[in-house]
């Protein structure tokens, strides 16, 4: 099949690189043209496993094509995959105006029979407002379906390459029939829906994650009023097997271009239908409060709660672990915060350096791990990268100036570490 994938991003590069791997010729389009010309020369936008690989391969094989040009990709396309943002407004609502342009472009330029799938999270509702944007402009018929996507930054090409789950999304049955051999070469249940319900699943999904992380954040509080530890209250939780531990993560709260905003985009869904979607408005208030409860132990270590001249080491700025993307990472909140507080900041990451110091150029980056910790007042472990909890602490005792360690993922070794003589300060234990 011929494709256009529409939108370089996260989702549109993985996309891309795993179809045209499977034998698709595959036309990835995006309108900025700085990195499509990256692209080309094999530079990509950001860190992702695996994806170089796959890209080089392909595009030196010539099934996978990088273009600015909808004239040139739509009009030999079967299939059109929308994988554009779809970030946040204030309000919290998803801003549609990349979607809609997108849509509308590849209309303008159709050729035939094409179907236009929406990978992009988009809230439920829209998609007939969207089908009639594209009508307006198109002078062929096309046919619309929602396959929402569900890879995971970090692990985004065995996610595309084994998916749980393919969801399709349309009334069409012939939309039906090509998305079912599009996917036809790759593993996960098939759930055949229609558009709303598709997308419900996606929101659904990601409303459920955010929730199974901001419980085990209010048990974790509780924890700390009541003395018991968190760690072993999930292991006993998540030891029923209607439960599951998956996703029971107490910390500094979940980040990323993902869960924070479909989370709030959700909630707008139930605004718009008239629902009131306390239990996610809540889900959200715990998240953004994890980072003030977490301040609020720094500074309580220190003499009259003042952060003012410390000197504070941060391990890890991407959201989590495999990624360099630091949207909304807890991370970035944390050291403004700390910057604010007048403490001086210098942090590490093994990939999201660059990115964090464009954000906040007061930060200062450390060469390594063990430098960031060198003569520190206490340091902090923010994305549970392996190498930072392999870290030697013994030697890490002796170059900090105070051996205080904030464990905001809860990921190092309590015991072990006490023992050792640092002060260690988890979430919820
Ligand atoms: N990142 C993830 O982990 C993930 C996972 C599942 C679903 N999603 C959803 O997939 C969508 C894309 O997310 P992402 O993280 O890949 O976004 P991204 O910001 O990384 O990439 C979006 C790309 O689309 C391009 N673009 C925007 N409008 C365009 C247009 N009209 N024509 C051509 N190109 C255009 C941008 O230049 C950018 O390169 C979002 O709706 C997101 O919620 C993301």
């Amino acid at each position: 099949m011929t494709i256009t994938v529409v939108g370089a991003g996260y989702v549109g590069l993985v996309t891309a690189a795993v179809f045209s791997d499977l034998g698709n010729k595959v036309f990835c389009l995006d309108f900025d043209a700085k990195r499509i010309e990256n692209l080309k020369r094999g530079k990509l936008p950001f860190f992702e496993p695996q994806l170089d690989d796959y890209l080089s391969k392909n595009f030196s094989q010539k099934r996978l094509f990088f273009t600015t040009s909808y004239s040139e990709s739509v009009p030999k396309s079967q299939i059109i995959l929308v994988c554009v943002g779809t970030p946040p407004k204030e309000n919290g609502e998803a801003n549609l105006t990349y979607l809609f342009n997108a849509v509308e472009e590849t209309a303008k330029h159709l050729s035939g029979y094409t179907l236009i799938a929406i990978k992009s999270t988009i809230p439920i509702g829209f998609e007939d407002e969207i089908e009639s944007a594209a009508k307006k402009f198109a002078k062929t018929r096309f046919e619309f379906a929602s396959c929402p996507e569900f890879l995971r930054e970090g692990t985004a090409i065995e996610d595309t390459l084994h998916p749980d789950r393919i969801v399709i999304g349309t009334s069409s049955k012939k939309a039906q029939k090509v998305l079912l051999e599009l996917h036809a070469p790759l593993g996960g249940e098939r759930i055949i829906c229609d558009t709303r319900s598709a997308q419900l699943i996606k929101y659904a999904s990601n409303a459920l994650l955010a929730t199974k992380i901001s419980f085990a954040n209010a048990i974790a509080n509780i924890c700390e009023k009541t003395g018991a530890d968190v760690e072993k209250v999930l292991s006993g939780v998540g030891a029923d097997k209607r439960l599951g531990r998956s996703f029971l993560y107490p910390g500094v709260g979940y980040g990323g271009s993902c869960l924070p905003k479909d989370v709030l985009a959700f909630a707008a869904v139930g605004d718009h239908f008239n629902y009131n979607f306390d239990l996610l408005k809540t889900v959200h208030r715990i998240n953004e409060s994890q980072i003030d409860f977490f301040l609020n132990k720094i500074k309580s270590a220190f003499k009259n709660k003042s952060l003012v001249s410390k000197k504070i080491g941060i391990l890890g700025l991407s959201f989590k672990p495999n990624t360099d993307d630091i949207r909304e990472a807890p991370a970035i909140k944390i050291i403004k915060r700390l910057i604010q507080e007048g403490a001086e900041v210098t942090a590490f990451d093994p990939k999201a350096n660059e990115n964090a110091k464009q954000e906040i150029p007061e930060v200062i980056i450390a060469k390594d791990e063990y430098e960031t910790a060198k003569q520190k007042d206490c340091l902090l472990l923010l994305t549970e990268w392996p190498q930072f909890i392999q870290m030697d602490y013994e030697k890490v005792k002796t170059i900090m100036a105070s051996p205080i360690l904030f464990d905001g993922r809860n990921a190092l070794h309590k015991e072990k570490l006490e023992s050792m003589g640092f002060k260690y300060i988890g979430v919820g234990r």
